[in-house]
């Protein structure tokens, strides 16, 4: 069988021709990470979680952090070797060729399109407690879809499309802004930990897992393994580090510093964080009436949450905007507010990041021929892939508009996890199949990091609530019969014609360039 594998030499003659300056030290890199992490995860998803896991939350940020650090480690490895700015999708079409790279593809529209609708919603969520804190009302039917007794959320409709925009037109982040959202929202952060840890108290902590490890069973998506594949999302990201490895001064010792480095801080973060929120204010899963266990982003859960507001009891895991109602629920009203403000300056670069991502992804993809080549346009003012991008941006839009935040990241982790499980089979086959080819990074202890991050990303797959799993083979389906429809027949590789769009003088430079602008060639500043 033709495998239709695109030559891995072929990729590195044409990453050459674009060498970058090796500029980025162990600090830089380990910024740009946390950078690219912090986001809707601990912002908002702590509820979700606490729903979930109660406490026992605190194991899902370790258990999760783990995982990302072994995949990671393994993801490097290949990002180093084949330094093309694509993604898993090139990775897998030189080692297990095109039909699995499109299902990887296919699959990194799950992860970066719904992610970008994720952050949408959580943002909106923020958005709209911080208008409430000011005594603006804004109307509950447009502000949560149709899963909380609403209709449509608007502003997460908003942001959506008016990031859409923003790309559109050329902008992008500079790595200035970047690094003020970064300590916008380390600040954020520390002081929510510097207010919250005072007032702890240990009887908060009991009983520590309510939901057991597994909730009702795999599937239910709850328990504190539950939790850990839905707050997997709170530290995607990271592959930003491992992108920029190419622009890495001795990428060999400075690549897993910046990984594990901003892995080990954000964790230290949010563990702080949800022992700070879990001890000021409690974590205790909202239960039914009867004493059932109630999924996040269900009917049943806002109705609950509605009475017991009513009751005048707001506890965490009813709250949208987690952080800032924590602060507010312990006496810093005003500093709740400030912490809205932080997210709600910090999240829309999460979703540009997202949404960029997704569009590049389709670029390439297109100018390999298994899109139609349409798609890849590139706008003549504006030098942006504007046909993508207001094709995703509408679409992202959409589901933020209608979905709740923790199923969109759930449905995100699905397409990621998978991504992440053939990164690591894709470098477990490279070193069996090409041992002397260059590494600039070689993964310490492959052959146990690699098959760990095989069974992390698996065993959180199937921790995923079922919805949420049957996603991906659904979207699997859909993307078989899109690929034997169209891109089998249009392939360029198929045709025997092999190129590498992902060096192209068009392609769309990174979303945040790590440290200047000087080597991104078409780079604007905001
Ligand atoms: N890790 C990013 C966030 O939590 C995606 O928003």
């Amino acid at each position: 069988m033709d495998w239709r594998i695109k030559p891995l030499d072929a990729i590195l003659a044409t990453a050459e021709k674009k060498a970058l300056t090796r500029t980025l030290g162990p600090i830089q890199l380990t910024m740009l990470g946390v950078g690219a992490i912090i986001g809707t995860g601990i912002f908002v998803l702590t509820s979700e979680a606490a729903q979930k896991a109660g406490p026992g939350m605190m194991w899902a940020f370790v258990i999760a952090a783990f995982v990302c650090a072994v995949a990671a480690l393994c993801y490097s490895e290949i990002a180093s070797m084949v330094p093309v700015s694509g993604s898993a999708y090139t990775y897998t079409y030189a080692v297990m060729g095109e039909l699995l790279a499109w299902m990887v593809g296919w699959a990194l529209i799950l992860e970066y399109a719904v992610a970008a609708s994720a952050v949408s919603v959580g943002w909106s969520g923020y958005f709209i407690g911080l208008l409430n804190s000011w005594g603006i009302g804004f109307p509950h039917v447009l502000s949560v879809g149709p899963y909380a007794d609403g209709i449509v959320n608007l502003p997460a409709l908003i942001i959506a499309l008016l990031v859409t925009l923003l790309l559109m037109i050329g902008t992008t982040e500079s790595a200035r802004v970047n690094a003020v959202l970064v300590a916008i929202k380390v600040t954020a952060l520390t002081v929510f930990i510097v207010l919250t840890l005072p007032v702890m108290k240990g009887a908060e902590f009991e009983p520590f897992l309510p939901n057991g490890w597994i909730g009702t069973g795999f599937g239910s998506g709850l328990g504190a393994i539950g939790a850990a594949a839905s707050i997997f999302f709170a530290y995607v990201g990271f592959d930003a580090v491992s992108t920029a490895a190419e622009e890495t001064k001795n990428p060999q010792v400075n690549v897993p510093i910046g990984l594990i480095g901003s892995l080990v801080i954000c964790t230290v973060f949010y563990l702080l964080v949800a022992a700070g929120a879990i001890g000021s204010i409690g974590a205790q899963p909202v239960t039914a009436i009867g004493g059932g266990v109630l999924a996040p982003g269900t009917p049943g859960l806002a109705d609950r949450c509605q009475a017991l507001a009513a009751a005048g009891t707001e506890p965490l895991v009813c709250s949208r905007e987690a952080l800032a109602h924590v602060l507010r629920q312990i006496g810093y009203e005003r500093l709740g507010d400030l912490i809205g403000v932080a997210a709600f300056l910090a999240l829309p670069s999460v979703i540009l990041i997202m949404l960029f991502g997704q569009t590049r992804i389709f670029f390439v993809m297109a100018r390999d021929g298994l899109l139609p080549e349409f798609l890849s346009a590139i706008h003549p003012k504006w030098k942006t892939p504007h046909v993508v991008t207001i094709i995703t941006g509408v679409a992202v839009a959409f589901f933020a508009a209608f979905l709740p935040v923790g199923q969109l990241a759930d449905i995100s982790n699905s397409g990621t996890l998978f991504a992440f499980f053939m990164v690591a089979l894709a470098v477990l086959i490279l070193r069996r199949t090409q041992p002397n080819r260059r590494r600039p990074f070689r993964t310490p202890l492959l052959w146990l990091v690699g098959p760990l991050a095989i069974l992390g990303t698996l065993g959180l797959y199937v921790s995923l609530p079922v919805e949420a799993m049957l996603v991906l083979p659904v979207w699997g389906g859909i993307g078989l019969v899109v690929y034997f429809a169209y891109g089998f027949r249009k392939s360029h590789v198929g045709r025997g014609i092999v190129e590498t769009h992902e060096a192209d003088d068009d392609a769309p430079p990174q979303a945040v360039p790590p440290i200047g602008e000087a080597h991104t060639p078409g780079y604007r500043d905001a």
